[in-house]
């Protein structure tokens, strides 16, 4: 009995030195202090020892257990500390990395274009509305003096939402809305986006915003709508601006315009941003038609108005220097950081 336990200890010390990891150990802890472990397996065993030696071999058996106890208790201790090191060691943070910069947003350039815009406006009396994005056929075509039929609806290719619904192809939606529910003097600018089944080009984009401009009063003259307009730009670019007006065709106005101004880019020398004429387009716009004022429900026989629409990226591009209308939308803050 006594050379089996001075075995089992000695056995337990040279495996005790081969203990690689965290699940050697837990292997030997139950080999020897298990339940069925070796030391326990030992007890039993007194009964068949001479009665004598009993108090001696239990006392030997006692200290056995203690010796192992212990040195697996250090054991354990010593792989819970190489954990922890490994755990301080990955997780460890460099406090010497420099931090990430929070960047503070800003108004995006049309609409602070456009803000420049409608403060120009106010100035000369306009005050602002706003008309919905998904309109009715009648809202921005039928009522607007477009028959279903007419070739100038194909001026606008647009998106219909059913046979009776589209996103809006211009601001002047909002006109009949206005005459509907003011009375004279109405005196609005309208700005939006605005929606058109175009390929998407340098020039060109399937949705950008517009300003639409409406007065209506006695006695409205062309007269009024061309000083309105000239004054407008001149304020705007806070200088003298040489604009030219043509006749053109709008079916919902009666004479129609258009307004080109000289090319800020060469000065009217001709440049290929004003494909070498010198002017730019800026708007369209005419007298409001009878009809319209009379879908308004306004009487032509009394009152007489005007109105005009404009392209914001269009304008923004001269006033920015921006050669691409699709750098508006793609949200690439290099190209939003420069204003
Ligand atoms: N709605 C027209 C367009 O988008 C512009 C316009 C507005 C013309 C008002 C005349 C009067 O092209």
């Amino acid at each position: 009995m006594n050379t089996l336990i001075s075995q089992i200890e000695q056995d337990f010390k040279s495996e005790l030195s081969k203990i690689q990891d965290l699940k050697d150990a837990e292997s030997l802890k139950v080999k020897y202090l298990g339940k069925k472990g070796l030391i326990s397996d030992l007890m039993p065993r007194l009964k068949d020892a001479a009665p004598e030696e009993r108090k001696s071999l239990g006392a030997l058996i006692n200290q056995l257990k203690t010796i192992v106890e212990e040195d697996v208790r250090v054991l354990f201790q010593t792989f819970l500390e190489i954990e922890q090191q490994k755990a301080l060691e990955q997780e460890r943070i460099d406090v010497t990395l420099p931090g990430r910069k929070k960047t503070l947003g800003k108004a995006h350039p049309i609409h602070t274009f456009l803000e420049q815009m409608i403060d120009t406006f106010r100035q000369l009396g306009f005050t602002v509305a706003y008309g919905p994005d998904v309109d009715s056929d009648y809202y921005n075509f039928e009522g607007l003096n477009y028959p279903s039929d007419h070739p100038a609806r194909d001026m606008q290719d647009t998106f219909y939402v059913d046979p009776k619904n589209l996103l809006r192809s211009h601001t002047s939606n909002t006109q009949l809305r206005i005459m509907e529910h003011s009375k004279p003097p109405i005196r609005v600018v309208i700005p939006g986006t605005v929606y058109r089944n175009e390929n998407i080009s340098a020039r060109s984009h399937v949705f950008f915003h517009q300003v639409e401009g409406l007065y209506i009063d006695k006695n409205v003259s062309y007269g009024d709508l061309i000083a309105t307009l000239k004054e407008f730009w001149n304020r705007l670019f806070k200088k003298q601006i040489k604009t030219r007006f043509r006749p053109s065709f709008f079916p919902f106005v009666e004479p129609g315009l258009e307004m080109d101004i000289e090319c800020s880019v060469c000065s009217g020398s001709g440049c290929r941003i004003c494909k070498h004429t010198g002017w730019l387009e800026v708007l369209g716009g005419g007298m409001v038609h009878p009809e319209v004022l009379r879908n308004g429900g306004l009487d032509p026989e009394e009152y007489s108005g005007f109105a005009f629409g404009m392209g914001i990226e269009r304008m923004a591009m001269l006033f920015y220097g921006v050669t691409d209308i699709r750098a508006f939308a793609e949200n690439d803050i290099r190209f939003l950081k420069k204003f």
